[in-house]
C-alpha cells in the first residue's frame, strides 16, 4: 500500500493539472489512469479533431486559391493519411503529459480504479491510502440512441471515437446532432468529400450558441453542400451492414434519409459507474453528475469531483481550472471562485464559432435593457485581404452599467479573438473599456472594438 496527500483518478485534462497544481504546492499526488495519459482530450477529442480539422481547411482553401493567384491541379484528399497525422499529433500529447507528471514527481498507476471509504483507492489488487483528498476525475463517454436502433456498433453507426481512427471514409454520413461533436465532424467530413447530413433535434443547429451565429453556419454549411436539417427527430433507424436508413419526422414533414454510416453526436454520458460512489456515500445529481458543492466536494468529505464528471459545461478548459482550483483548496489556500458564466465555449467548425456570457435570447428572457453592437468581417479589411469574410461580433451591452452581458464572434480565428472578451469579462471591464484598449490595424480583432464601438452608437467602419 502506497501512501500519498492527493489521489487522482482520471488522467484527462481536470485529473492531470490537478495533480499538476497539487505538487506545486508541495502536496505528493498521483494519478490513477487505464488508458493512455491526457484523457479524451488528448486521445479521441479536442487535439486530434483539431488536427483533422486542419486538414478539411487545407482542402478547402485549395479548392479556391485559384483566386489568390495559387493554381493546384488534381487536388486529392486522402483521409486516412490526415487520420495518421492526426494520431501522430495526439501520440505526441499524450508523452507530453506523461513528462509532465515525470517532471512534477507524480506517480502515474496504470489500471482501473476503485474508490474506497476512508480516502483510499483501489487498483487491483492494491489499495492506496489518500492522506488528505480523493479527487473523482473520470470524464465522460459518447452514448447512442438505443431507443430509436440507434446503437453504436462501430460501423455502420459510429461515434467521434471510430471517426477519429477512420482509414477510409463512407461515401455519405448521417450525423446526428448540430452541438461540438457534430458541426466539426461536419466541416470534417465533407471536406475531404463524403456528402453529409446534418440532423439536430432542436430548432436550429448550434442551439446553445446566439441564434445569429447558427444562422451563419446554417447557411455556410449549406453553401458548401452540407444537408442541414433542424428540428427534426429521428423516429426510427434501422441498422443495415452498409447502410442505414433513418426515418424523419420535421413538424408534419416525415422523411427518409439513406447514408453509408450514422456518427453520433447527440451527447455524452458521464463515467460514474463501478467506480464506487455509492459506497464512499457520493450521491448523484438527478441528471447523473456527481453533486458537489462550491469547493467541488462531494457528498462524502475529502473526495472532490472535478470535470465533466462534476457537471456542465463538458469542456477541458473547465476541467483544467476546476483541477487547479480543487488542488488549491486541499492545500488550504482560498482560490478565486469559477464563475462559470465566463467559461468560453468554441466550436472549431469553419468558420469558427466562439462566445462567453448570455445570447441575445437570454438578454431578452431575463427582460434585460441591453443593446447589441455588431460588427461584420465583410466590413473588416483583415478578413478581406485572407478572403475570410464570413461572420461577426457581437457585443451585448448593459446599458446602464455598460457590463459586457455577452459575446458572440462568427469567423475565422473566433478561438483566439475571444480571450479579449473573457479576460474583459472576468475583471469587469465595461465595454467603453474594451474601446479603450487600442487594436492594432489591419487586423480581426479591430471587430471587436467596432463592435463595442457599435453598442455605443458611434462605430467608424460601416
Ligand atoms: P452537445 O450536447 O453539445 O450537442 C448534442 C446535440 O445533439 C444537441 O444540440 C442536441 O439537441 C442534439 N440531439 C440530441 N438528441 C438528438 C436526436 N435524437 N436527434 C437529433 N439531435 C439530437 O453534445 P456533443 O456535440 O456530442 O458534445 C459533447 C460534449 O463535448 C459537449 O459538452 C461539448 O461541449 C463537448 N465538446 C466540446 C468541443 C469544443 O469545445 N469544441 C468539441 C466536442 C465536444
Amino acid at each position: 500500500m502506497a501512501s500519498f496527500d492527493v489521489i487522482i483518478l482520471g488522467g484527462g485534462p481536470a485529473g492531470y493539472i490537478c495533480a499538476i497544481r497539487s505538487a506545486q504546492l508541495g502536496l505528493s499526488a498521483a494519478v490513477v489512469e487505464q488508458d493512455k495519459m491526457g484523457g479524451v482530450c488528448v486521445n479521441i477529442g479536442c487535439i486530434p479533431t483539431k488536427a483533422l480539422l486542419h486538414s478539411a481547411y487545407i482542402a478547402s482553401i485549395l479548392k479556391e486559391s485559384k483566386e489568390f493567384g495559387v493554381e493546384v491541379s488534381n487536388i486529392k484528399t486522402d483521409y486516412g493519411v490526415a487520420m495518421k497525422r492526426s494520431r501522430r499529433v495526439s501520440d505526441q500529447n499524450s508523452k507530453g503529459v506523461e513528462f509532465l507528471m515525470k517532471k512534477h514527481k507524480i506517480t502515474v498507476i496504470k489500471g482501473t480504479g476503485v474508490v474506497q471509504p476512508g480516502k483510499k483507492m483501489k487498483v487491483g489488487s492494491d489499495i492506496h491510502d489518500a492522506k488528505k483528498a480523493v479527487v473523482i476525475a473520470t470524464g465522460s463517454r459518447v452514448k447512442g440512441i438505443p431507443q430509436i436502433g440507434l446503437e453504436i456498433n462501430k460501423t455502420t453507426v459510429i461515434s467521434s471515437d471510430e471517426a477519429l481512427l477512420l482509414e477510409r471514409i463512407p461515401d455519405s454520413l448521417a450525423i446526428i446532432g448540430a452541438g461540438a461533436v457534430g458541426m466539426e465532424f461536419a466541416d470534417i467530413f465533407q471536406a475531404f468529400g463524403v456528402k453529409i447530413t446534418l440532423i439536430e433535434a432542436l430548432p436550429r443547429i448550434l442551439p446553445i450558441e446566439d441564434a445569429e451565429a447558427s444562422d451563419v453556419l446554417a447557411k455556410s454549411y449549406r453553401k458548401r453542400g452540407i444537408d442541414v436539417i433542424a428540428g427534426a427527430k429521428v423516429a426510427k433507424a434501422t441498422v443495415g451492414k452498409d447502410k442505414v436508413t433513418l426515418d424523419i419526422e420535421a413538424g408534419s414533414e416525415k422523411k427518409q434519409i439513406v447514408a453509408a454510416a450514422v456518427l453520433m453526436a447527440a451527447g455524452r454520458a458521464v463515467n460514474t459507474e463501478n467506480i464506487g460512489l455509492k459506497e464512499c456515500g457520493i450521491q448523484l445529481t438527478d441528471r447523473g453528475f456527481i453533486k458537489v458543492d462550491k469547493n467541488l466536494q462531494t457528498t462524502a468529505p475529502g473526495y472532490y469531483a472535478i470535470g465533466d464528471v462534476a457537471g456542465p459545461p463538458m469542456l477541458a478548459h473547465k476541467g483544467f481550472r476546476e483541477g487547479s482550483v480543487v488542488a488549491e483548496i486541499i492545500a488550504g489556500q482560498k482560490p478565486h471562485a469559477i464563475k462559470y458564466d465566463n467559461v468560453p465555449s468554441v466550436t472549431y467548425c469553419h468558420p469558427e464559432v466562439a462566445s462567453i456570457g448570455l445570447t441575445e435570447d437570454q438578454c431578452k428572457e431575463k427582460k434585460l435593457d441591453y443593446v447589441a453592437g455588431k460588427f461584420p468581417f465583410s466590413a473588416n479589411g483583415r478578413a478581406r485581404g485572407t478572403g475570410e469574410t464570413e461572420g461577426f461580433v457581437k457585443i451585448l451591452r448593459d446599458k446602464k452599467y455598460g457590463e459586457i452581458l455577452g459575446a458572440h464572434i462568427v469567423g475565422a480565428h473566433a478561438s483566439e479573438m475571444i480571450h479579449e472578451l473573457a479576460v474583459a469579462r472576468e475583471n469587469e471591464y465595461t465595454v467603453e473599456e474594451i474601446d479603450l484598449a487600442i487594436h492594432a490595424h489591419p487586423t480581426m480583432s479591430e471587430a471587436i472594438g467596432e463592435a463595442a464601438l457599435d453598442s455605443l452608437g458611434r462605430v467608424l467602419h460601416i
